[in-house]
């Protein structure tokens, strides 16, 4: 099935926030945030701002009538800043006036006096002043003291790793309205819409049922929504409850970029042991995590770094420890692989620096420690298949892996001033919100009487093709042509209390819960069929919109059932309820079994580095990739090759960076590069490895969103490959990204 939405994005008839028809009399809200990292506020004055004819309003932390508090797992963030701000961009208020252009001209006459305080923008900064968010965590396996004694060769060093800008097309917005009795309607674009109804009701002083959060889809989330969405969203509901009128809040980019959070940046220390015939034995690994000022979901990324600490390997004695460091920068938060990516970066930057010390090529250790079916990982889930080792397998069968190596160094050995390079990025992540009670969904069902069919589920569309899956469970569940059904939008009327839209596993949890509801009511139908049929509703069943008793087809179609089980007053809608089975974590022990499954594959990347300017470009990616049962291929690959796009990026051209004063310096697209289509690789090939896969998958269709990303964690070390083929002396900087600058450096570095 084609995705649903590809006609309207392409047309320009998709419609996002911005873009839903604007009512009459609607305000429009622009944010004023602070312009120093830390400080005490001394005085705000509004006064001037106040005077410009078409300013409404400017709200602060005092016009709150409920909490000031908009923290997800701690409550440690204000929604306005009422003595302290803690971070460049942070919010203090909120102009409402008649229009947008007349609040932004209003934002430039408020002023206020800072007292300034010590800004910390290190992490390991953060740590040794003992600022933390939370307590630190060590998740450990075996005993890597004894280990040591029994290591051939270990290798001791430091990586680090930049964080990274969302950069959804559609910019953070909401737009809230009032409606009867103080009750209030928000158009948001969120991957959480539960989380903005909840926060919502929790500032504006209300309860929950007050507030109905409607999502259309959104233009890109990528986790940059999924907790920080909300503000935008409770600052519109704050002003319309205020002034009873419609209030529209949309971010210009550049105020998107100041003020939300990013991935983390993680700064790390690693021990890594190996045996003579280079089996891992011993890892040590420290995380210091740069959380930003506030919480946010920083706890859940860092627990999820510690899940992926050793990637697709088994290392029997493991000690990792994670701290999460308090420093004066934005809330940094969710982004596809939520803290994985981080993780798996370490674990090849140590293995990187073991083959650089015992000159072997890094995919001879990689591949001796795959996880092979039976193995634990530290946090004490074992791995159930051996699909690692059948996708370095397929790698060598179907992508010739010994072929490019050889094809590499022939090249190598005739090109002087550009070298080519290759890595192998072996990926093993696992699905399921970390947090066990997180991993639930429901959806809703009306047949209406003429047979045609609406579904409600708590997934949002953010261009991941969540609403096509959805539209194929159902059209599978009655075998019905897909123009049969229709998905409404993602509403907190129709659905309640859900998850957000996050961690891979949307299709999953509301598929499954969407699946249960239409088998219901299809064994509802069945029993009226037999019922009109004078048969047992075991002989019937439903075939492209045709009943049929037993092999034959009889002459009552979709409709004619419908419009019988309407007269015979049998209910024609259901919801469904699914929480997944088995999983569940034990936090004190730090084991358990946090995942329904893992996703594996493997990538094969190509580059080729200009040795004078330190530009590279990719050749290619191959990647082996475990979909099992692909609902969906167009859909999949489409994920595959968007995250390992993005993944790239983030190893290579984007570069984030802040003054030490906290200040962005990349905040907008001229001095932040995302990969284009020339910065793409030459080719993407997409296997699909064979395996059973799960019946904890939807129809056995594995998730797919977040895992591609990881692959382009071989960008990195394809890169660093090809430069060691043109400087013998170089020694691994461990520290992503690999930009142009650093490329051309590390060309000519010495290694002193
Ligand atoms: N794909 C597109 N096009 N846009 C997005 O915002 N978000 C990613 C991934 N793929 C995203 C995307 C992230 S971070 C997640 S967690 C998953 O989609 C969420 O959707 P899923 O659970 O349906 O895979
Ligand atoms: N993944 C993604 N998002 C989340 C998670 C997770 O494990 N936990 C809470 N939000
Ligand atoms: Mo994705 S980072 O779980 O929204």
């Amino acid at each position: 099935m084609r995705n649903i939405d590809a006609k309207g994005h392409v047309t320009g008839q998709s419609l996002y926030v911005d873009d839903l028809p604007t009512w009459e009399g609607t305000l429009y809200g622009v944010v004023f945030y602070a312009t120093v990292a830390h400080a005490t506020l001394q005085q705000l004055d509004t006064s001037r701002a106040r005077a410009l004819p078409g300013v409404i309003d400017i709200l602060t932390a005092k016009d709150i009538p409920g909490e000031n508090q908009i923290g997800g797992i701690l409550p440690d963030e204000e929604l306005f800043a009422s003595n302290e701000v803690h971070f460049q961009g942070q919010p203090i208020g909120l102009i409402v006036a008649t229009s947008e252009a007349i609040a932004k001209k209003a934002r430039q006459l408020i002023s206020v006096d800072y007292q300034e305080k010590e800004v910390i923008t290190d992490p390991r900064d953060a740590q040794t002043k003992g600022r933390l968010i939370f307590p630190p965590r060590t998740f450990s396996m075996g005993n890597t003291k004894q280990a040591w004694a029994a290591c051939a060769y270990t290798v001791q060093g430091r990586a680090d790793v930049n964080g990274q800008e969302h950069l959804y097309i559609e910019t953070q917005g909401a737009y809230a309205y009032p409606m009867e009795n103080g009750h209030i309607k928000i158009s948001s674009s969120t991957q959480g819409p539960t989380a903005v109804q909840r926060t919502t009701a929790r500032v504006l002083g209300v309860p929950m049922h007050t507030i109905e959060v409607d999502v259309v889809r959104l233009g890109g989330g990528f986790g940059g929504k999924e907790d920080q969405a909300t503000p935008w969203a409770v600052m519109a509901a704050l002003a319309a409850q205020k002034w009873s009128a419609p209030v529209k809040l949309i971010l210009h980019r550049m105020d998107d970029m100041r003020m939300t959070g990013k991935r983390h940046p993680y700064s790390a220390d690693y021990k890594l042991g190996l045996s003579s015939d280079l089996k891992m034995i011993a890892y040590e690994v420290v995380f210091y995590q740069n959380a930003g000022a506030a919480a946010d979901l920083s706890p859940a990324v860092m627990e999820r770094t510690l899940f992926h600490a050793t990637n697709a390997y088994y290392i029997p004695n493991v000690v990792a420890t994670a701290y999460s460091c308090k420093t004066n920068l934005p809330p940094n938060t969710a982004f596809r692989g939520f803290g994985g990516p981080q993780g798996m970066f370490v674990i090849e930057a140590a293995i990187a620096h073991a083959a650089h010390t015992l000159q072997v090529p890094k995919e001879k250790i990689q591949e001796a420690n795959l996880l092979v079916k039976g193995n634990s990982f530290p946090y004490g889930q074992k791995i159930t298949d051996n699909g690692l080792k059948t996708a370095w397998q397929q790698m060598q069968e179907k992508f010739a892996l010994e072929d490019v190596k050889k094809s590499i160094v022939a090249y190598n050995q005739t090109h002087s001033t550009t070298k080519k390079g290759y890595a192998l990025m072996p990926i093993c992540f696992g699905i399921s919100f970390t947090k066990t009670p997180m991993n639930q969904a429901r959806a809703l069902v009306h047949i209406y009487s003429d047979g045609s069919v609406g579904i409600s589920t708590g997934a949002v569309e953010m261009g991941q093709g969540v609403n096509t899956k959805m539209i194929q469970v159902a059209a599978h569940v009655f075998d019905l042509p897909a123009h049969y059904i229709k998905l409404e939008t993602t509403n907190t009327t129709r659905v309640a209390n859900t998850s957000p839209t996050a961690a891979s596993a949307t299709a999953d949890l509301n598929g499954k819960a969407l699946e249960k509801a239409c088998k219901t009511l299809l064994t509802r139908l069945k029993t009226c069929a037999a019922n009109h049929l004078q048969t047992q509703p075991q002989n019937i069943s439903l075939k492209q919109g045709q009943v049929w008793i037993k092999d034959k087809a009889t002459a009552m179609d979709w409709s004619q059932l419908i419009e019988h089980a309407f007269l015979d007053r049998i209910c024609l809608t259901e919801n469904g309820h699914y929480a997944t089975p088995v999983i569940h974590y034990n936090k004190t022990q730090e084991k358990g079994h946090p995942f329904a499954y893992h996703v594996m594959g493997l990538a094969l990347t190509e580059v080729t580095v200009d040795c004078l300017r330190g530009t590279y470009h990719f050749d290619a990616v191959k990647i082996v990739h475990d979909f099992g049962k692909s609902m969906n291929m167009h859909v999949d690959r489409g994920q595959i090759e968007g995250g390992l796009v993005q993944g790239m990026g983030w190893m290579t051209l984007e570069e984030l960076r802040y003054d030490p004063e906290g200040k962005l310096l990349s905040n907008s697209l001229s001095t932040y590069k995302v990969p284009d289509v020339y910065s793409a690789p030459e080719h993407i090939y997409i296997m699909s490895l064979p395996t059973q896969s799960t019946e904890m998958a939807l129809l056995k269709s594995k998730a797919v969103g977040e895992p591609p990303l990881m692959y382009g964690i071989g960008a990195y070390f394809a890169i660093e490959h090809a430069i060691s083929a043109f400087n013998p002396s170089y020694v691994p900087i461990q520290n992503a990204p690999f930009t142009h600058e650093k490329v051309l450096l590390s060309l000519y570095e010495t290694g002193v």
